[in-house]
């Protein structure tokens, strides 16, 4: 939902000076990109006062997380990732308005700042927000001086035990100004709902706001225009409306699509609504928002339904840290991360545990990909001594309905979560607040169910809290769907996050030993070993979703590893002393099939074959185990075939058939139900280590259909760099992501390699971070190198405004250097 034009002037001369930006000329955009030229400092001073010589403070740009600057250090609670994200820090803005907008409304809006913001200009405080991932707006015209310097001044203080996980530190999302003419739609104005679709024609209703603060009554013409995604106008409507002075009005327009392109997971089509206000024949706004046309039931007759059709949710939950490069908001970091997801047959994506960025919600539109939007990991009780709780009282209801407001238009958005884990679930008045939060969700969209994410059980059934939500969201329980249908025969039930299991990329600990402590703070990829207590294995999930086909589906716990919370190495038991640094050095979570970089591990391919119905198999471990030669190997074999044939050096060790030829895992979760599970949804064999290859042939109908085949590296010689993308735009903020692997001299992984890798970028480019997705590094995500972690790490290169070459270069001692050129154009 951006705004466009929000001017009335036509072809004027609109000028606006911000120091240090270009004068710029018949500016139509009036949702100025507010994010350059800010200075930083981090310090407890008054930093709000209007003469102050901030000459010396840090230039930057925004979106920016202090804390991703490092370093890593055990002063600093492992649980929010060891880095700084505590601490009061100010962010000062220098901007001038021309005079000619005086008659004019300017306001800021900030997508989130983290967190306390409290806001002045010119020394005049002009208002707070406490939540970090709330979006606001403050109206500047007040204090604001035309044609002279302004300063805006922001100031933030994170806590620390404010956070279960890495909550970033800055203003980490986008800034806008807008400068509206009197009379005009105000923020999040919209809301466009489509209760009809057929074939034939979808009915679109729209809702528009519209704000007259003149002082006298306004009569304006409301044009309201449907483009599909080519940008061809396929329905119009006009209005004429008279707004009493100083008031709004919300304006209903029922709209016609003929045979609408629905979005759906395949064909996420999406339409654009144009509002244009005028008044005598002059345009005085213009206002976009992007939806889609679809349907979304959930019953519990038929489920999840997304245009008629049953979907089960393969999801996952995400944090909303972009691994190396932290909370500073990136379109192209979270389409990349979403895209992996997808990759592996992600199709739902659950908000954990709070309002996301405009930009995660724009990239599931654009993919294809359903979300629960979450509001709250805390009401009144407290998770952590300054969390949300301190905030509860004043804000809730505020910092919900703007959840809503502002992300109800996103076709993508199918549920609102009132919570996660509430702890209020344990009392016997839980009920009320789940009823008004409920009831709040509801009032400002009726056409969404709510939910929430219990992991008592079943306490929140006894408590009635279960009654008040519409669809009830079990963590961790996969062994109670069936029970809790039976006893609650009116409730829709799903696992909103599942699994809790941990590894490593490209560690596997021989023999397997089902012990979760390990020297190294790693966790081995077999994926035998669980994590917290309450964690098991995605196989236990599997087989419970698809014993009660009335639960929707899961969430799992997460889809990328995050930064913070590196349960088993630290916060594990020992919350009480609140901080949770015994194991360190680790700072990061292990919960993910996918690492901190992006990387897959060997459980993103144990989702994909139950996910996914492209052929594919995969095998594990690698095959390098110098001096173990002639003992046996485990080695795991995931597929979405019927059959897998395991070779050693060409030698077959025969064919398992999935759903018969079963694996036993450990089946601990819940710290009771101990003992052995015997997996369907893995392969297995052992068989005496000798180097060479080792190959898995899948089959369908007796048939070879897809394969992979791993060779024992050789001593390391080359780096090979790999990008995701060639072309990237000259925006300065598109990213290529380089992949960097540690080869031997054919070409294969050195899944061992530890090698330090010094990176060199030049060109219309730099080099924004590096990492290797190892959860117990320490060195920093910013530094010029980085050493490969079981063969791999990453450079995150960042265009420039200008358009031409970026040149990465990658050298280490005694290998063979690579070099690689990406285009970066607007
Ligand atoms: C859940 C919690 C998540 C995360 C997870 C780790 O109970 O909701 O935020 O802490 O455990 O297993």
């Amino acid at each position: 939902m951006f705004r466009i034009i929000q001017i009335a002037v036509l072809s004027v001369l609109i000028t606006l000076l911000i120091p240090s930006c270009s004068k710029e000329e018949n500016v139509s955009i009036k949702d100025l990109n507010f994010n350059s030229n800010w200075l930083f400092l981090k310090d407890s001073i008054n930093g709000e006062t209007a003469i102050l010589n901030d000459d010396t403070w840090r230039k930057l740009d925004l979106p920016h997380d202090w804390a991703i600057e490092g370093s890593f250090s055990n002063e600093h609670n492992a649980r929010t990732g060891g880095l700084p994200v505590t601490g009061t820090a100010w962010y000062r803005k220098h901007f001038t308005i021309d005079e000619q907008y005086k008659h004019k409304i300017v306001s800021v809006e900030f997508d989130g700042a983290m967190n306390n913001a409290k806001v002045w200009l010119n020394g005049n405080y002009i208002g707070e927000r406490p939540y970090g991932y709330i979006g606001f707006e403050f109206n500047l015209t007040p204090f604001l001086k035309f044609g002279q310097d302004n300063v805006l001044s922001v100031q933030l203080s994170p806590k620390d035990l404010s956070a279960r996980w890495y909550p970033g530190a800055g203003i980490y999302r986008n800034v806008r100004l807008k400068i509206n003419e009197p009379t005009h739609v105000p923020q999040w104005g919209t809301y466009i709902t489509t209760p009809v679709v057929t074939k034939q024609k979808a009915e679109v209703h729209i809702e528009t706001k519209i704000l007259n603060s003149q002082n006298k009554p306004a009569s304006i013409l409301l044009e309201t225009s449907i483009l599909n995604s080519s940008g061809t106008v396929v329905s119009t409507s006009e209005k004429l409306i008279t707004i009493n002075k100083k008031t709004s009005h919300k304006s209903k327009t029922i709209a016609t699509v003929e045979n609408p392109e629905l979005w759906d997971l395949k064909t996420p089509n999406l339409y654009t609504a144009v509002n244009k206000i005028s008044i005598d024949g002059i345009i005085v706004d213009e206002y976009e928002t992007t939806f889609g046309i679809r349907t979304i039931r959930v019953t519990k007759e038929d489920g999840f339904t997304l245009n008629g059709k049953n979907i089960k949710f393969q999801g996952v939950c995400l944090h909303h840290d972009q691994g190396p490069l932290g909370a500073a908001i990136n379109y192209r970091a979270k389409q990349r991360q979403l895209q992996i997801m997808k990759s592996m047959g992600v199709n739902a994506l659950r908000t954990s545990h709070n309002p996301p960025s405009p930009e995660i919600l724009k990239v599931c539109d654009e993919l294809g990909i359903v979300v629960i939007v979450e509001a709250f990991d805390e009401w009144k009780l407290g998770k952590v001594e300054n969390g949300y709780h301190l905030y509860f009282d004043k804000w809730h209801e505020k910092d919900l309905r703007d959840m809503i407001k502002r992300d109800r238009n996103h076709p993508s958005v199918i549920m609102w979560s009132i919570g996660n884990e509430i702890l209020e679930q344990s009392k016997k008045d839980g009920w009320k607040i789940t009823k008004e939060l409920n009831d709040i969700c509801h009032d400002e969209d009726p056409t969404r169910p709510t939910t929430v994410g219990f992991n008592y059980f079943p306490a929140p059934f006894k408590n009635n809290l279960a009654n008040y939500v519409d669809v009830v969201g079990m963590n961790y329980w996969p062994e109670e769907y069936s029970n809790i249908l039976r006893d609650h025969p009116d409730m829709i039930v799903y696992g909103s996050e599942t699994s809790s299991m941990t590894s490593s990329r490209g560690v596997y600990h021989l023999p397997i030993d089902y012990d979760e402590k390990h020297e190294t703070n790693h966790v081995s990829s077999y994926d035998v070993i669980v994590g917290p207590p309450w964690a098991y294995a995605p196989d236990i999930e599997f087989d419970a979703l698809e014993k009660e086909p009335r639960a929707l589906g899961e969430f799992i716990w997460t889809g990328f590893d995050y930064l913070g919370e590196p349960t088993p190495y630290g916060g594990r038991d020992n919350s009480t002393n609140g901080y949770w640094n015994d194991d360190w050095p680790s700072r990061s979570a292990y919960f993910a099939p996918v690492d901190l970089c992006g990387f897959p591990k060997d459980r993103y391919y144990l989702y994909q074959s139950q996910w996914t119905t492209e052929p594919m198999v995969h095998v594990l471990p690698h095959w390098n185990w110098e001096g173990q030669e002639g003992k046996n190997i485990p080695v795991i074999a995931y597929t979405n075939c019927e059959e897998v044939e395991l070779f050693v050096n060409g030698k077959s060790y025969g064919k398992k058939i999935k759903g018969k030829d079963l694996t036993e895992i450990p089946s601990e979760y819940h710290g009771f139900k101990k003992g052995m599970y015997k997996s369907k949804y893995r392969l297995s064999w052992n068989v005496p280590y000798q180097p060479g290859s080792l190959k898995v042939v899948a089959y369908k109908n007796g048939k070879a259909i897809t394969s992979k085949e791993i060779k024992t590296a050789g001593t390391p010689t080359n780096i090979k760099l790999v990008t995701d993308r060639e072309n990237i735009n000259a925006n300065g903020v598109d990213l290529a992501y380089v992949t960097v692997r540690v080869e031997d001299k054919d070409g294969n992984l050195c899944p061992n390699a530890d090698t330090l890798i010094t990176f060199n970028v030049d060109g219309e480019g730099s080099l924004a971070a590096v990492g290797n997705g190892d959860q117990t590094s320490m060195a920093s995500f910013q530094a010029t190198n980085r050493k490969a972690f079981n063969g791999l790490c990453l450079a995150i290169l960042k265009s420039s405004k200008k358009e031409g070459k970026i040149t990465i270069s990658a050298t280490a001692n005694g290998l063979k250097s690579d070099e690689l050129k990406i285009s970066s154009k607007k």
